[in-house]
C-alpha cells in the first residue's frame, strides 16, 4: 500500500474563494496525489485553479469541523502558489497540479511540492486525536457503510476519547456525535 497522509486540503475557486476539506494525500514517487470522489468542491476547484495547500495539523477539531459544517478556520495567503494556508498548523505543503488522471468515480490530481514550510515541532498524537480522525472518516461515510459496522467502530473509538481526550478532542468528538445522532434518527425511521 502507498503511504497516505491525512491532511486538510485548501483549494480556491476562480473567484479566489478558499475551500477547506480533509483529504488523504497518496504518495507516488516524489509526487502526492489528491483523489477527490465525484462530485466535490475540491475537485471543481482543482480544475479551475490547479494549486492546493496540504495543511498538517494536530488540531483535530478542523477535521471534525469540516465534516459538521464548521468550515471557517482562519487562513492566510500561501507563499509560492495561488492558495491559502491554515493558521495554526505544524507544517504545510504548497502543491501544484502537474497532471490529471481522469476517472469517472475518483479523478487523480498528481501534484508536485512547490514549497514546504515548517511552523513548529510535531508533538505527537494521543489516542483521542487518532480516534477523532477515524470517527471523521466514518462520519464522511455514514451513508455508505453498514450501520452495524459504524456502531461497533464508534463503541471502540469512544474508549480512547474517554481515556485520553483533552477539551479540544472532546469538542471535536461532540461535533461528530451530533452528526451521528442525526444519522441514527434518520436510520431508525427507515
Ligand atoms: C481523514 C479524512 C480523509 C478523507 N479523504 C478523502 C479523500 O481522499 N477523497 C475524498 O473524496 N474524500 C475524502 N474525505 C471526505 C471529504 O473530506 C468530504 O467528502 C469532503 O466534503 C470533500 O468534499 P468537498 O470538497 O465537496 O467538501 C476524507 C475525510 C476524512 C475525515
Amino acid at each position: 500500500m502507498p503511504r497516505i497522509v491525512e491532511t486538510i486540503v485548501t483549494t480556491t475557486n476562480a473567484d479566489g474563494e478558499v475551500h477547506i476539506a480533509p483529504l488523504g494525500l497518496i504518495a507516488e514517487g516524489d509526487s502526492w496525489v489528491i483523489a477527490p470522489f465525484q462530485p466535490s468542491r475540491t475537485l471543481d476547484n482543482l480544475r479551475a485553479v490547479p494549486f492546493a495547500v496540504a495543511n498538517h495539523t494536530d488540531d483535530v477539531r478542523v477535521f471534525a469541523g469540516c465534516l459538521t459544517g464548521r468550515k471557517s478556520w482562519p487562513t492566510r495567503p500561501a507563499e509560492n502558489v495561488s492558495g491559502f494556508v491554515l493558521e495554526d498548523t505544524v507544517s504545510h505543503w504548497e502543491l501544484a497540479v502537474e497532471r490529471v488522471e481522469e476517472d469517472e468515480l475518483r479523478p487523480r490530481f498528481v501534484c508536485r511540492i512547490a514549497n514546504v514550510v515548517h511552523h513548529r515541532p510535531w508533538e505527537g498524537f494521543n489516542r483521542a486525536q487518532a480516534a477523532v480522525l477515524e470517527c471523521a472518516v466514518l462520519v464522511s461515510r455514514l451513508k455508505m457503510l453498514p450501520a452495524e459496522k459504524i456502531e461497533s467502530e464508534l463503541k471502540y473509538l469512544k474508549i480512547a476519547i474517554e481515556k485520553t481526550a483533552s477539551p479540544r478532542e472532546q469538542e471535536a468528538w461532540d461535533w461528530l456525535m451530533e452528526r451521528v445522532e442525526a444519522w441514527r434518527r434518520e436510520y431508525r425511521t427507515l
